[in-house]
């Protein structure tokens, strides 16, 4: 993403990664290294689980965090935002997760019972990487 301006960083750039996905008769292992199945360098994870049924997560971009998310477990939706248009990817297995590039505006609904997101973050946890206003975001785009 380096030497891109913010409004070029359109849908394209949010997609479906497939992992591998080791399998034998004592089941399966699926892994994720840094810079050779994700596209950054690996500073945080964090888990989201026992969400209510109905209940949203997300519903904000970040300035500078890259996020690589996999269902776990279970299965969710997230509606990724350009800023021009928006794409629903369905999270439903463990070997695959979806890349997000900064400045994008995510919301992550339709957790299905006992699901489990992992993430990958690109950066340590910073509130002020955080944009939380939607008008703020799309003023960021322009
Ligand atoms: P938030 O990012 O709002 O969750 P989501 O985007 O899934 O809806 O985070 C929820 C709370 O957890 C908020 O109080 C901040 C805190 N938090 C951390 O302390 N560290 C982290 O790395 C993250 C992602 C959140």
């Amino acid at each position: 993403m380096l030497g891109r301006e913010n409004h070029q960083l359109t849908m394209e750039s949010a997609r479906i990664i497939q992992l591998p996905k080791n399998g034998d008769r004592r089941g399966n292992l699926s892994v994720i290294e840094e810079m050779r199945h994700i596209p950054f360098k690996i500073e945080r994870a964090f888990w989201v689980y026992d969400v209510p049924g109905g209940e949203t997560r997300g519903g904000h971009a970040y300035r500078q965090s890259e996020e690589f998310i996999v269902a776990l477990s279970g299965s969710f939706d997230i509606i990724i935002d350009d800023g021009k248009e928006k794409h629903t990817f369905s999270l439903n297995r463990s070997y695959y997760g979806l890349y997000v590039p900064r400045l994008m505006w995510r919301e992550m609904v339709n957790f299905s019972t006992n699901s489990l997101a992992l993430i990958l973050s690109s950066t340590p946890y910073d509130a002020a990487d955080y944009i939380r206003d939607y008008n703020e975001f799309k003023s960021i785009k322009l």
